[in-house]
C-alpha cells in the first residue's frame, strides 16, 4: 500500500528537522567569550551581548525591500548624525564600499586613487575591477602615515589624453590600520578634488575611533566627503551591518544596486536594533579600548620591542626582532597558555571585549622571551633592520590541546 500524503509530509518534516543549539551552549558560549577577550587578530570578532539581543528583538517586523520601520529610523538617524541627506544599510563594509564606488563610477575609463594599504584596494577581492571596471592608483604616502595633497596631486590623472584612465574618485580610509587621518589634510584633498570634478569617498569602517579619540563630531568628519561607508560590526560590536551615507539621489541609486547585487534584505529590524544598541552603548567604550592599546604599546616599548605603528586608536603594529624574538615564538607561547591568546603577525587589535588580563598575559610572554634571549647572548637593538610583516590577515590559530 502506498504511503498516505500525511505520512509522506511527516517524513519530509522529520528529514528537515534540525537542532543546532548545543545542550552545553551556555558553557560553550561563555568559553567562546573568554577566547574573544583574548583574541588580538581583529575587532570584527567582537560579539553581540545578551543585552544587545534583548533590545534588538523588540524591533519592528517589516520587510526591508518594501520598508522596515526600525531600519528606516536607523537610516534617518545615520543620515542626520553624518550630516548627509540619506543613508542605506548594507550587509557588509565591502558591499558598502563597492556599491558606493559602483554608483560614483558611471562611464569608463576611470581610475580610483587610494592609499596603497586601502581595504578597497587590497582586501575586497578585486571588487572595483569586477563591479565597476575601474583601474586603481595605489599611492604610497611620502610621510609613511597618511596621504597628503601633494601625494594626491602627484598621482591623480586629470588629463583627457586617450591613453590614460582619469581619476574620478579619491577613496580615503579613516582610521587606516588604526591611524588617524589628520582632518585638515582631508579637507585640503577634498577641496582640490572637488575643484577638479573628482568625487570623494571615505571608507569609514572605523571612523568611530576618530570621533572617540578626538571628540570630533561624525558630521564634521564626514563633511569633506560625498559618500561615507560606516561599519557597525567592527569596533562597535554589532553582529552585522554597515551604512552608506550620501546625497539622496545617490543613495536612491545605491539602493537599486544593492538589490541588483542581491543585498535586498527582508526582516532587518533586528539588525537595525543591534546597530542602534551598538551606537548607544558601545561607542562610549571605545576610549577605554584605546587606553588598553596604549598600555600594550607602552609595555612593548618598555621591553625594547620596536613599534612600527603606534596606538593612535585600537591597533598596535610591532616588530619583536629588536629583542631577538619572532612572531612564531610569541604565538607558540601564547597558544600554550591555560587560556590561549589568539594572535596574528605584526598587528595587535584591541576591541571592546578585550580583557586587561589578556594584554598583561601577552606582555609577560614577550618579556619572558626577551629575557631568555638576552640571557642566551642576544644583544637588543634599537633599530633592527628586519621589517615587520604587514599582512594584517596573517593569523595563528592556537594549537588544540
Ligand atoms: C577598513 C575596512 N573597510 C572595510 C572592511 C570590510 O568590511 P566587511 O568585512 O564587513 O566586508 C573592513 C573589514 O575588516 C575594513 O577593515
Amino acid at each position: 500500500m502506498s504511503e498516505s500524503p500525511n505520512a509522506a509530509r511527516a517524513k519530509v518534516a522529520s528529514q528537515l528537522q534540525v537542532n543546532l543549539i548545543s545542550p552545553n551552549h551556555l558553557q560553550e558560549n561563555a568559553a567562546k567569550l573568554r577566547e574573544i577577550g583574548r583574541t588580538f587578530i581583529s575587532d570584527t570578532i567582537s560579539v553581540p551581548t545578551p543585552e544587545m539581543y534583548t533590545y534588538a528583538v523588540n524591533a519592528t517586523l517589516g520587510d526591508d525591500v518594501y520598508s522596515e520601520p526600525t531600519m528606516l529610523a536607523l537610516e534617518a538617524h545615520m543620515a542626520k548624525v553624518s550630516g548627509k541627506e540619506a543613508a542605506l544599510f548594507m550587509p557588509s563594509g565591502t558591499m558598502s564600499n563597492q556599491i558606493a564606488l559602483r554608483t560614483h563610477l558611471k562611464q569608463p575609463p576611470y581610475t580610483i586613487l587610494c592609499d596603497h594599504r586601502a581595504h578597497i584596494y587590497k582586501y575586497e577581492a578585486g571588487g572595483s575591477a569586477f563591479h565597476s571596471g575601474a583601474a586603481v592608483t595605489p599611492v604610497i604616502p611620502a610621510n609613511g602615515h597618511h596621504l597628503t595633497l601633494p601625494d594626491v596631486q602627484a598621482n591623480a590623472i586629470l588629463s583627457d589624453d586617450i591613453h590614460i584612465a582619469p581619476t574620478e574618485v579619491i577613496s580615503l580610509e579613516n582610521t587606516l590600520n588604526g591611524t588617524i587621518f589628520p582632518q585638515e589634510e582631508i579637507i585640503a584633498i577634498s577641496k582640490w578634488a572637488h575643484a577638479n570634478d573628482v568625487k570623494m569617498h571615505l571608507d569609514g569602517a572605523r571612523i568611530w575611533h576618530v570621533a572617540a579619540e578626538t571628540g570630533t563630531s561624525l558630521d564634521e568628519l564626514c563633511q569633506p566627503f560625498d559618500t561615507v561607508s560606516l561599519c557597525f560590526s567592527k569596533g562597535l560590536g554589532a553582529p552585522i551591518g554597515s551604512c552608506l551615507v550620501g546625497p539622496a539621489a545617490f543613495i536612491k541609486k545605491a539602493r537599486w544596486f544593492r538589490k541588483l547585487f542581491g543585498g535586498g534584505m527582508r526582516q532587518t529590524g533586528i539588525l537595525a536594533g543591534a546597530a542602534a544598541y551598538a551606537l548607544t552603548h558601545n561607542f562610549p567604550k571605545l576610549a577605554q579600548t584605546h587606553a588598553l592599546a596604549q598600555t600594550l604599546e607602552a609595555g612593548l616599548k618598555e621591553i625594547g620591542v620596536r613599534i612600527t605603528s603606534g596606538a593612535e586608536t585600537c591597533m598596535v603594529f610591532y616588530d619583536p626582532s629588536t629583542v631577538g624574538i619572532t612572531y612564531d615564538e610569541i604565538a607558540d607561547c601564547a597558544s600554550e597558555l591555560e587560556e590561549p591568546l589568539v594572535l596574528g603577525g605584526s598587528r595587535l587589535v584591541v576591541h571592546i571585549q578585550t580583557t586587561p588580563e589578556a594584554v598583561q598575559d601577552f606582555l609577560s610572554i614577550v618579556r619572558t622571551l626577551a629575557e631568555e634571549k638576552k640571557a642566551a647572548g642576544f644583544v637588543p637593538s634599537a633599530d633592527a633592520s628586519a621589517s615587520a610583516p604587514t599582512d594584517v590577515y596573517l593569523r595563528r590559530v592556537p594549537k588544540t590541546k
